[in-house]
């Protein structure tokens, strides 16, 4: 079996492929990256030191570089991790979400229908339905919550879920869906809540909280994200979306003083910012189907997995100051500077 593992030099996408790797030795995996920003070959440099693992550096929303690197590779599965990823960045430059998240995912659909493709994947987020209120812990977002979408983030994500399922629906498209919940653990840029607040503590630096800290997130641990997409892959039902989240629901302010604790730093380091926009206030999944159908459940809870993360932060500290040593630096002071 071949896979094509699109944005793979990134988060969740790296923990991906190494997780295939692992589980399926025989399984030939080419992972295709454009090395944005997000992106980064430290991630995957145990990956390409293994000859089952070939890296491909290009742009899913290129079609003159998508459909040779199909004709040549001719995967039987896709599984599209690229996008770009952060909201924040979405609220200050919409275009490029609408490029990579919609019409790369398109240019990828194509390519995969030309090649014949079995089982095209496209990784989505729980953030397409949109928020619940804080009031209402008993609401949870179900696979027929309607799509309801608040940032250019999430309704770049959501144009792409309407496009594959309507593929399928026209042309008997092979597909499935996954939207996931906040994920956290190695690799994860820290332009993110959990890195970002992890990074800044152990460097003693003020950890910026938007207005009160009062949203609710629903982490998961990164990896049990991976084995979910994995059984979806293999056993998911064509057409079909599946919720992907582990009741793991936590006040952003509860994660930052969590993250605190475990480092042995003051609470005098939190510091309260202007809110984000449009801020979703709660995200809340419910993975009844996946867990009826394909048996999954995430084997790590917030308490297990928030301290495996910091642990490799503290022990992966090159990883995390190259990156906050480059660009990130600019992108830090417009981000925060004055906020
Ligand atoms: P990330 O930003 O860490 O990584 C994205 C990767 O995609 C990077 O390696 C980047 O270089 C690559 N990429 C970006 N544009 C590209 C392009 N045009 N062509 C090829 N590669 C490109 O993102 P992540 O957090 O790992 O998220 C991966 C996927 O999972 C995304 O689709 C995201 O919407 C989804 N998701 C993320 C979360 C989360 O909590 N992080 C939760 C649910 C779903
Ligand atoms: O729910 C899934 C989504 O989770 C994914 O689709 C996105 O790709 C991923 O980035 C994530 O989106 P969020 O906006 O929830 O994640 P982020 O880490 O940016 O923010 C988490 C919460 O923390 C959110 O309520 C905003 C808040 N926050 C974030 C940052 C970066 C802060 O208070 N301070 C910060 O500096």
């Amino acid at each position: 079996m071949k896979i094509l593992i699109t944005g793979g030099a990134g988060f969740i996408g790296a923990n991906f492929v190494y997780h295939i790797l692992e589980k399926y030795p025989s399984y030939e995996v080419i992972c295709v990256d454009a090395l944005t920003y997000a992106g980064n070959m430290e991630t995957l440099a145990e990956a390409m030191k293994n000859p089952k693992f070939t890296f491909v550096k290009g742009d899913i929303a290129d079609r003159d570089f998508i459909f040779p690197l199909f004709e040549n590779y001719k995967p039987d599965y896709v599984a599209n991790f690229a996008a770009e990823s952060h909201v924040d960045r979405s609220i200050n430059d919409p275009g490029i979400f609408l490029r990579t998240n919609v019409i790369g995912t398109g240019v990828l659909m194509d390519a995969s229908r030309e090649y014949g493709v079995k089982r095209f994947h496209q990784v989505s987020t729980d953030e397409v339905y949109g928020d619940l209120p804080l009031d209402r812990p008993d609401l949870l977002f179900t696979e027929e919550t309607p799509i309801h979408t608040s940032s250019p983030y999430s309704a770049a994500k959501a144009s792409a879920d309407l496009l594959a399922l309507s593929y399928c629906r026209t042309f008997k498209f092979p597909v499935t869906i996954s939207r996931c919940s906040n994920n956290y653990g190695p690799f994860h840029f820290p332009e993110k809540l959990i890195p970002l607040m992890i990074a800044n503590a152990i460097n003693d630096k003020p950890l910026p909280v938007y207005g009160k800290g009062e949203n609710v997130r629903d982490w998961l641990y990164v990896k049990d994200h991976c084995t979910a997409i994995d059984l979806i892959i293999h056993n998911g039902r064509i057409g079909e979306v599946y919720n992907i989240g582990g009741h793991n629901e936590r006040t952003n302010l509860d994660v930052v003083k969590t993250i605190l604790r475990e480092l042995n730093k003051p609470e005098t380091l939190i510091a309260y910012v202007t809110d984000r926009p449009g801020h979703d206030q709660r995200y809340a999944i419910d993975p009844t189907k996946i867990s009826n159908e394909l048996g999954w459940l995430p084997e790590t809870t917030f308490d297990t997995g928030i301290k495996l993360t910091i642990q490799w932060y503290l022990s992966n500290r090159k990883w995390w100051e190259n990156i906050l040593a480059g660009e990130y630096q600019n992108y830090y002071e417009n981000m925060y500077g004055d906020r």
